[in-house]
């Protein structure tokens, strides 16, 4: 059976055992001392706390260890606020789970430690460390930065661990495995260049060359060489400069998944656009069909649930509208989707109005609904007129001058 074609490459390729890291890392020495803290752990001894940029394997090594020696893997996110709750059930409990094949040790990962909060009493950093010293089961932690003040306590109760930016060797080396199990004949050239954009991330590389080789039989330097112009971050501005100059279907589709914005967000930034960069009128008649087509498939998609046309939505919006193109690609400005600006005004406007109504509220002890209702509008009449009393009722209510604007403007 053959995988869909949607899977990511980082999990499809992903190294399976520790030699096979090791095959690619040489001989780090993270992978020996992080084995050898697992192996020597018991009730008592420090956690191992994994540091270093993203996409250097740290997920990766614990989750590829606890499979090797056989550890029951128990991951948790640090910035999720159940965590604390689901960890002290865990700490105090044996550490071997009893299974049909004997006693199996237990490891607890808890990944991205950075978003804890230092100061908080529930789920932040004391708390942990409260935990670590209790635990009857081996804790793992990983952040991209450990030096944070905040994280100190953590660091006094941790084995540190240290992952560098992985080497270009390393990177090119499991680049051009993934192209042989793809079949891909690629440059090596083309390769470098990518291996050298990733900036020692593992994660990045394999995407990147997803993105510009999967479905082909060669990759070649002109294939990656639209990469090189882009910054790490995509910019929307980016994302709509690809994919109107994309040539191919392949092409167009694969801005998708260099954009950080999602397909909806991408649609208002198209629609936006489209004026401004399609000048003739069949070019821009044909690409504002697409993505209305885009855009019914997508209200279908929403209202039955049936999100396996999310890829007809995308495929219109980006390779039928890249398509639409007659003449070649020029140089445009593009512009910020205005609808996301009126929203972005409403909810602010949503906002200040409620709080003045909690001002009133709590002055006049009423709910806020009645302030709403029974004496914004008069509010606004007084706000409206010339003289009145409205510095001393804004002084009352502490309104700031927004808030008093908008009592003037509305009527
Ligand atoms: N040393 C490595 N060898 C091969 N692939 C790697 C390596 N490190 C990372 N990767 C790839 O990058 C992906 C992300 O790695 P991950 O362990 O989640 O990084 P981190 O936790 O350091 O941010 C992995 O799923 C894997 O595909
Ligand atoms: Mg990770």
């Amino acid at each position: 059976m053959s995988t869909p074609s949607y899977v990511p490459w980082t999990e499809k390729h992903k190294p399976r055992s520790i030699a096979e890291i090791k095959e690619i890392v040489g001989e780090a020495d993270y992978v020996d001392k992080f084995v050898n803290w697992l192996k020597n752990w018991k009730p008592g001894s420090k956690a191992a706390l994994l540091y270093g940029p993203p996409g250097v394997g740290k997920t990766l090594l614990v989750e590829v260890v606890a499979k090797e020696f056989n550890y029951e893997l128990i991951e948790l996110n640090a910035s999720d606020t159940r965590t604390e709750s689901v960890l002290r059930r865990l700490v105090g409990q044996s550490s071997k789970t009893i299974s049909l094949y004997g006693a199996r040790g237990k490891l607890i990962f808890l990944d991205e430690v950075d978003g804890l909060s230092g100061t908080e009493d529930r789920g932040g950093v004391g708390a942990i460390v409260e935990l670590v010293k209790v635990s009857m089961v081996p804790m793992a932690m990983a952040a991209n930065d450990p030096w944070d003040p905040k994280l100190r306590p953590l660091r006094d109760v941790s084995v540190m661990i240290e992952f560098k930016r992985l080497r270009m060797t390393s990177i090119i080396k499991h680049l051009k495995k993934i192209c042989a199990r793809e079949g891909i004949i690629a440059d090596e050239k083309a390769l470098r260049i990518i291996a050298d954009l990733a900036e020692g991330d593992m994660r990045s590389a394999v995407n990147d060359l997803q993105a510009v080789a999967q479905g082909k039989s060669r990759l070649t330097v002109s294939d990656v060489s639209w990469l090189r112009a882009r910054n790490r971050q995509y910019q929307a501005f980016d994302v709509l400069r690809m994919l109107f100059s994309a040539k191919r279907c392949d092409d167009a589709r694969g801005v998708m998944n260099m954009s950080a914005l999602d397909y909806e967000t991408l649609m208002l930034w198209i629609d936006e656009n489209l004026p401004r960069q399609y000048t003739d009128p069949e070019e821009l008649a044909k690409a504002y069909y697409y993505l209305a087509r885009a855009d019914v498939f997508l209200g279908r998609m929403k209202r039955r649930q049936r999100w396996e046309l999310l890829k007809y939505v995308i495929d219109f919006m980006t390779a039928g509208v890249a398509t639409s193109k007659i003449r070649p690609y020029r140089f445009t400005k593009y512009s910020f989707p205005q609808k996301l600006l009126l929203m972005a005004r409403a909810r602010q406007m949503r906002a200040l109005r409620e709080a003045i109504c909690e001002r009133i509220a709590s002055k006049c002890h009423l709910s806020k609904r009645k302030a709403s209702t029974e004496m914004i509008p008069y509010l606004h009449v007084i706000y409206e007129a010339p003289g009145l009393a409205k510095k001393d009722i804004s002084k009352w209510l502490r309104l700031d001058s927004s808030m008093e604007s908008l009592l003037k403007k509305q009527g």
